[in-house]
């Protein structure tokens, strides 16, 4: 196996909360990449099988005629469009809404984008003629096709989850016409071929066979082996999910989880997601600490502070936050500081803080009847021993980490592999490929602190919605 990766800029904020991000740059990482991974692993490209995608969800990347990109992409993270969600909501009735597409109307979901380009930028959606998410249009780029997987499409807010196609109903009532979008698949199925243009640029062989694929969370937990009901994956990213595998889609009636297909035929999943998750550990980095200051230095100032980080908490809505506030204008906050309190003591509460939030998810997965098995952990949050230890304090589950952890690209490359008949299907090739490594267990002192502190952690919200709703 060999991997690469290419770094594309991170996202810009025009305004406090917003998030945009040049699809162009995607595609100038990803041919990087692509042309890296080649050289390494010595194959000769007359023997890859496939090509499997995957990549951040929810994102808007609006297309003229002519495949031109219109606007830089809307993404996940974008907080402008409340005012959208309300509208949504009201028009299709919250009720309805949630049996049409299995989920409430939230700023993070394509659809919501859509809608604020349709009313602040006129004169851009006139020209719109095709809507992909992010690596869709890398997809593209590779093969000049308009697909879409099961997995992605769920966190548009405009699909029919429960039956795994666009919901005809849903769009007639916001009056998005279903031609923008591209056709919908299941992650193994072959959907497009690299191009000409693209094998020229990549060194992948034209005619290769590309795959649906699948979102981020999705492929990622198909590259944990996350595929069967009982199985949880906790990734800290950028975002931090919770994610669980289960047979027919199961419905929060709060909306707090997500409940989208999985990237396996005839599955679904459920997911919490914390908004701000690495993006905590790297803001505090960035803004608090000398330049050039690495995640191991700062992990080591808070590995000296002991749990429960004497009193201080984290609160990580630097981006608003959805599991399971589903609030967009609450602000992070950090709570009980005092003068002897140091670096290391911020560091280690925006650790538990993250850990907490995640919690709210497996608090949720009890209240539903979510079954959790076995919890693998993945992300820069399974790379730190420290913040594993944590998180099985603060879930009170053992966490075990995965022999090989390359996100989502380790299930892209399964589901690619499945498409082009290398294994039989995605289970079958988990079973086969996956294996653990790690496992940290709780330990019992530190978890009697962590459940204290989760309670007082579960108060800050309150408080701080009283401020931000003002
Ligand atoms: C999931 C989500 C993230 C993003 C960025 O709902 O928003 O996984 O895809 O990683």
């Amino acid at each position: 196996m060999a991997s690469r990766t290419s770094e594309h800029a991170a996202f810009t904020s025009p305004e406090t909360a917003w998030a945009e991000q040049e699809p162009a740059d995607w595609w100038r990482a990803s041919q990087a990449a692509i042309r890296d991974v080649i050289q390494a692993s010595g194959v000769d490209p007359k023997q890859i099988r496939g090509v499997g995608l995957t990549g951040q969800m929810h994102g808007a990347v609006l297309l003229d005629d002519a495949g031109n990109v219109l606007r830089p992409a809307i993404i996940w993270c974008d907080q402008r469009t409340d005012e959208q969600c309300q509208w949504i909501t009201e028009r299709v009735g919250a009720k309805r809404l949630l049996e049409l597409t299995c989920n409430p109307a939230l700023t993070n979901f394509t659809l919501t984008k859509l809608l604020w380009v349709r009313q602040h930028e006129p004169e851009i959606w006139k020209k719109v003629r095709h809507v992909l998410l992010p690596k869709d249009y890398v997809r593209f780029r590779l093969s000049g096709e308009y697909a879409i997987d099961v997995a992605d499409a769920s966190g548009t807010l405009m699909l029919d989850v429960t039956n795994r196609r666009w919901s005809e109903e849903l769009l007639g009532l916001v009056d998005v016409d279903k031609a923008l979008l591209p056709a919908v698949f299941e992650s193994p199925e072959v959907c497009a071929k690299v191009s000409a243009e693209a094998a020229g640029i990549t060194g992948i062989p034209a005619g290769t066979p590309i795959v649906a694929g699948a979102g981020d969370q999705a492929a990622g937990a198909v590259g944990m082996g996350i595929t069967r009901p009982g199985a949880v994956s906790v990734t800290l990213g950028t975002s931090g999910v919770v994610f669980a595998a289960t047979e027919l889609p199961s419905l929060d009636p709060g909306g707090r989880l997500h409940t989208f297909c999985h990237a396996i035929p005839n599955r679904w999943h459920v997911m919490g997601v914390t908004q701000a998750a690495g993006l905590s550990l790297r803001w505090i980095r960035d803004q608090f600490c000398q330049p050039g200051y690495t995640y191991p230095e700062l992990t080591k100032e808070a590995a000296s502070v002991p749990p429960g980080c004497d009193g201080v908490l984290w609160a990580p809505y630097l981006m608003g936050e959805r599991t399971p506030h589903l609030d967009s204008s609450v602000r992070a906050a950090l709570t009980g500081l005092a003068a002897s309190h140091t670096r290391g003591h911020v560091a280690r509460a925006v650790m538990e803080g993250v850990a907490f939030s995640q919690r709210d998810s497996f608090t949720i997965f009890g209240e539903l009847g979510v079954p959790v098995n076995k919890v693998r952990v993945s992300g820069g949050g399974a790379t730190s021993p420290l913040w594993k230890q944590i998180q099985a304090d603060v879930y009170g589950h053992a966490v075990e980490t995965i022999a090989a952890d390359e996100g989502g690209a380790y299930g892209a490359a399964i589901l690619a592999g499945v498409g082009t008949g290398v294994w039989p299907s995605v289970d079958e090739a988990c079973d086969k490929y996956i294996r653990g490594a790690e496992v940290t267990a709780p330990i019992a002192a530190n978890k009697a602190v962590m459940d204290k502190q989760y309670q007082r952690y579960s108060r800050i919200y309150p408080a701080l919605k009283a401020i931000y709703q003002s």
